[in-house]
């Protein structure tokens, strides 16, 4: 057995490969200092009675012919034929920390080529590329990735969500069968974000084994944790295909999105970390030296209403707050005066602007801020100039009626009309005006979405990816903000053509909480669009006071989203204090190692960032409802050196009130914050810093310096 051992190894996990007959993941978890091939052989399994009288290998492609009986990761046919492959290792070939390992079945006239890759990061990434050997296609009906995980991992973790309530954390306790997760919305979802956690008992943010994994893809998907009645283990994520949707011809390959795979044994921040290293290592495209310009953008502010002597008077209070980049939202085109209609027609809207755009950007230019615009064109109002002279490019089946979502149809990019419409028109607008930034939006899910009569919601999404590349490589110096009706198409494979998230539509503080830390499992800050919004939320009415506003979107891409003539001075004078605050800490935001803390009491929610040299540290605490105690508990900060003396600092004032005469819920502020105080980072990340008792929707922001 030992000659078919493989490991792919890195800093702080491993795995091992046995590679024949068939492939197999033997382990995945901690790297092993001590390893040889040999040790695998006391992984080698006894027969159970009463079932099959051999060994049932959990292979890498988990055939039901091996009678695995689990969810298989592939199921298809040629017509009812060869419908139950099974694969036998016949090359393979490892370089450094990758491993290609092809199979065949001949019976069935198919090779499967694997690919996996474990980088230093720890980040493990794994696809399939199913090829069709014969000359009748082959009918795909599912093609997964399928990766055991320990027989210790009981718990798992997934996000539920919804518009305008992204990345809501939920777990379940596994012990029978399976938890599935399925996106049928054409679009990577707010509702299915496609990521499974599974873990030991209780693991959390700082303890427990965790094996977390997200698949690539911005279209349907299906995710599974499975436990077969064996005991054994397995996650299994794959693209979701409609009925008939797939089938590859002779010769021809169809590859599985990838799948990011992190094991971390220091619970979810290890995980974490590990994604955030590998995406900035691999995936995020961002000029190295160039700090990422605080936005505004105009959507709540104006909405529709675009005149431009008011909109670059906006741009002239923009500058004065200390914004950098000025961004126009919808409602510059044709006759888009509300959301019933013009998706579609992307030429200017003269009346509203009779000179052009180049006054506009002219004048934030000449402010010193970038400019930036929205779009949205994948979509086409039936109300619009293009669907009447093209009614047949809309993605849809024939005969079937499309209800409308936002007013609003999908076009369908198969039809190389309409992609080649749509590459001129983004075309026009990106290389006849200065644009450094699109803001590319996606409002309808994809219903019987269907080209030539056949589903398409598959290559849909592949034109879309196709559109967004050949403009990233047409324009180069334009960057690309993937939303979505806020956080709806946020993943990993979207990432590596776009520059950053919209991650909510919900600018309310209270909220963007739990969004923003639901999204920090998979992506680091730099990436996360973060707006202070107006102090009454358009999304939901509350109302927050600036301090709680502006420190909740300190911790990502931070912006404003609001008119800000027309609020009074004092809510001025937080925007500027806040971009201020965000410029002077952007440097550690935006590249150090965030760690999310465990507070005792639910109500409390603590996250900090530091940075990589442990100089410096920044940490919110964040008070989201009455707190259940009367005293708060300490804050410990991890990721500090031991070793060194930390000045720790209150870097915003909390909105703290004392009174004394009954009110509000402390009487007496801690001692650090009446005397500054330097602590040892041992002490500091093993006792903490007690905190001073926060009234409900507020927070404080520390800092800690190296001294
Ligand atoms: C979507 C986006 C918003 C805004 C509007 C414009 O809802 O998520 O941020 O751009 O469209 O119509």
């Amino acid at each position: 057995m030992q000659d078919s051992i493989l490991r792919l190894e890195s800093p702080t996990t491993d795995v091992v490969i046995k590679t024949h007959p068939f492939a197999e993941i033997v382990y995945w978890g901690p790297h092993l200092h001590h390893f040889s091939p040999q040790d695998a052989q006391s992984l080698i399994r006894p027969v159970a009675n009463g079932r099959l009288d051999v060994d049932i290998p959990l292979t890498l492609m988990a055939e039901l012919g091996h009678g695995l009986f689990g969810a298989p990761g592939i199921e298809g046919h040629r017509q009812g034929l060869d419908g139950s492959p099974v694969f036998r290792t016949v090359a393979i070939e490892q370089q450094g920390q990758s491993l290609t390992i092809n199979a065949e079945d001949e019976h069935a006239g198919l090779r499967l080529t694997s690919e996996l890759a474990l980088d230093e990061s720890g980040v493990l990434v794994v696809r399939h590329g199913l090829t069709n050997l014969r000359a009748q296609p082959w009918q795909v009906d599912r093609l997964a990735v399928t990766l055991p995980v320990s027989e210790r991992a009981k718990e798992v973790m997934a996000f539920h969500g919804r518009w305008i309530r992204e990345f809501q954390p939920h777990r379940l306790t596994l012990e029978h069968d399976s938890f599935v997760i399925e996106n049928r919305r054409g679009r990577t979802s707010h509702e299915h974000f496609p990521a499974l956690m599974t873990g030991t008992p209780a693991f959390g943010e700082m303890h427990g084994d965790v094996w977390g994994v997200h698949l690539g893809w911005s279209g349907n998907h299906r995710l599974r944790a499975e436990v077969k009645t064996d005991g054994r283990r397995y996650v299994q994520a794959e693209a979701l295909y409609l009925p008939g949707e797939m089938a590859i011809a002779e010769g021809e390959t169809l590859w599985t999105p990838k799948l990011y795979a992190s094991y971390s044994a220091q619970g979810l921040n290890g995980m974490s970390q590990q994604f955030h290293r590998y995406l900035r290592d691999h995936i995020i495209r961002f000029p190295e030296n160039k700090p990422r310009p605080v936005h505004l953008n105009t959507w709540e502010g104006i909405y529709f209403n675009h005149d431009p002597e008011y909109i670059m008077r906006m741009a002239d209070e923009a500058a004065a707050l200390g914004v950098e980049r000025f961004i126009i939202d919808d409602g510059w085109f044709k006759g888009r005066n509300d959301d019933h209609a013009a998706l579609g027609d992307w030429t200017l809207d003269e009346k509203k602007y009779p000179n052009g755009l180049m006054p506009v950007i002219n004048h934030v230019k000449n402010l010193g801020m970038e400019f930036g615009i929205w779009v949205e064109p994948e979509m086409i109002n039936p109300d619009s100039d293009l669907y009447r002279a093209h009614p047949d490019w809309v993605l849809a089946l024939p005969g079937y009626p499309q209800a409308t979502g936002r007013h609003q149809l999908v076009l369908n990019l198969n039809i190389p009309e309409a992609f080649e419409y749509l590459l001129e028109r983004m075309s026009w607008l990106l290389g006849e005006h200065p644009v450094d930034y699109v803001k590319w939006d996606m409002n309808r899910e994809l219903v019987q979405p269907g080209h030539l009569g056949k589903a398409a919601a598959d290559a849909q999404t592949r034109q879309y990816y196709r559109l967004l590349e050949t403009l990233g490589q047409r324009f180069p110096q334009v960057e690309f903000e993937s939303c979505s009706s806020g956080g709806g198409r946020i993943d990993y494979e979207v990432l590596t053509r776009c520059h950053r998230f919209w991650a909510s539509d919900n600018n309310d503080a209270l909220e963007r909480n739990t969004i923003q830390r639901g999204m920090s499992y998979f992506f680091p800050p730099e990436v996360m669009g973060a707006h202070i919004g107006h102090h009454k939320c358009h999304a939901t009415f509350r109302q927050h006071s600036i301090e709680f506003r502006g420190l909740t979107a300190l911790f990502g891409h931070m912006g404003l989203e609001l008119d800000p003539l027309t609020v009074d001075e004092h809510e001025r004078e937080g925007y500027r204090r806040y971009a201020a605050l965000h410029k002077q800490w952007r440097e550690v935001i935006h590249h150090g190692t965030q760690w999310r803390v465990d507070m005792p009491d639910a109500t409390t929610q603590a996250q900090g960032i530091v940075s990589e040299d442990q100089r410096q540290g920044l940490f919110i605490v964040s008070q989201l409802a009455m707190p259940d105690y009367t005293l708060m508990m300490p804050l410990r900060m991890p990721g500090l050196a031991p070793d060194a003396q930390y000045r720790i600092s209150l870097l915003d004032h909390p909105n703290i009130r004392l009174t004394g005469e009954g009110g509000h819920t402390m009487r007496k502020l801690p001692a650090w914050m009446e005397a500054p105080q330097t602590v040892s980072g041992e002490w500091l990340m093993q006792a903490g810093l007690v905190l001073p008792i926060l009234d409900p929707e507020t927070a404080i922001l520390i800092g800690v310096e190296r001294v």
